[in-house]
């Protein structure tokens, strides 16, 4: 396993490099979910890379990104023993030199849910990505479903922009207790690590009530509410969604397919978790 920290030495080495090349972008701190993306691309690629970078610009001022977790080594090891060909894990200076100048800005579908609770988060991710997708040019890259509204803003991104690369979604991976693994979760207190499964029994509720023919959009958000309000040590609950699985606009009946999600805070933490009902498109332009 090669580690580069350079975008010149980076696309010097990947010229030639076998392919398909998969790339799984993370901000390191990996977990069995950025693990799960790493074996789909094993699994799918002749050539592995994974990129480790906190990205500063996904991060509000007020954001962690101070304490943001981060264990370089650790996560060496953990990538070493999946097999992986190349990291790459630039500096802040590498990806934003002085003089840096130009942003990628998307669209509406960056401006709801996560978008609103966090301004100028997805222009950070969207640059990021893109800049990742320029020095590595992969031909897949993996992203979780964990994360759905970043999946459907990148996307979007890549057919608007002709980025010419294939985006891979992987399924959400849950501890035994249904919450989510995210780098996060390690600032959860042990009363609150115990109460946060109750985002994922809500949104599970939910599921059930759809599947079970409720289809009206509200009562499907207020069953989610009814769950997360019972559990005191929640602290606040910024959004209930269930909206369309690719334009994010929020639905008053379900009809073909939706993301359910929400966004907690346990003390200082916050939480995002989602789950899909129904078939869930792949394309963007299938919304149009
Ligand atoms: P990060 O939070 O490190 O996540 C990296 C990738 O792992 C993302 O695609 C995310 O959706 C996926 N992931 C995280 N937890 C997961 C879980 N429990 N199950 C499955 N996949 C999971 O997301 C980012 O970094 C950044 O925004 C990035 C895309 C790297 C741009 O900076």
């Amino acid at each position: 396993m090669q580690t580069l920290t350079t975008n010149a030495a980076t696309s010097q080495f990947i010229r030639s490099c076998p392919r398909p090349l998969g790339l799984v972008p993370t901000m390191g701190a990996l977990h069995e979910g950025h693990l799960a993306l790493v074996r789909r691309a094993r699994d799918e690629s002749a050539f592995v890379a994974v990129s480790i970078f906190v990205n500063p610009a996904q991060f509000g001022a007020n954001e962690d990104l101070a304490t943001y977790p981060r264990d370089m080594e650790r996560d060496l090891a953990l990538l070493e023993a999946e097999g992986v060909d190349l990291v790459y894990a630039p500096t802040p200076e590498e990806v934003y030199p002085r003089g840096f100048d130009t942003w990628v800005e998307p669209g509406a579908l960056a401006e709801r849910l996560e978008g609103a609770s966090r301004p100028g988060h997805f222009r950070g991710v969207a640059t990021v990505v893109t800049k990742l997708l320029n020095v590595i040019a992969p031909d897949r890259a993996y992203f979780g479903e964990k994360d759905g509204q970043q999946l459907a803003v990148i996307r979007q991104l890549v057919w608007d922009l002709n980025l010419g690369v294939g985006i891979v979604a992987v399924p959400t991976v849950r501890d035994s207790d249904g919450l989510a693994l995210s780098s996060r979760n390690a600032y959860l207190t042990t009363e609150q690590r115990a109460a946060a499964p109750v985002v994922y029994r809500a949104l599970s509720e939910a599921r059930s009530l759809w599947l079970n023919a409720e289809t009206d959009a509200e009562s499907l958000r207020l069953a989610v509410r009814h769950i997360l309000e019972a559990e005191p040590m929640l602290d606040e609950i910024e959004y209930v969604s269930v909206a369309d699985a690719v334009s994010l606009v929020e639905l008053d009946q379900v009809g073909g397919s939706a993301m359910i999600s929400t966004a907690v805070r346990l003390g200082r933490t916050r939480l995002i978790d989602n789950v899909m009902v129904g078939n869930v498109p792949q394309e963007p332009d299938s919304a149009f």
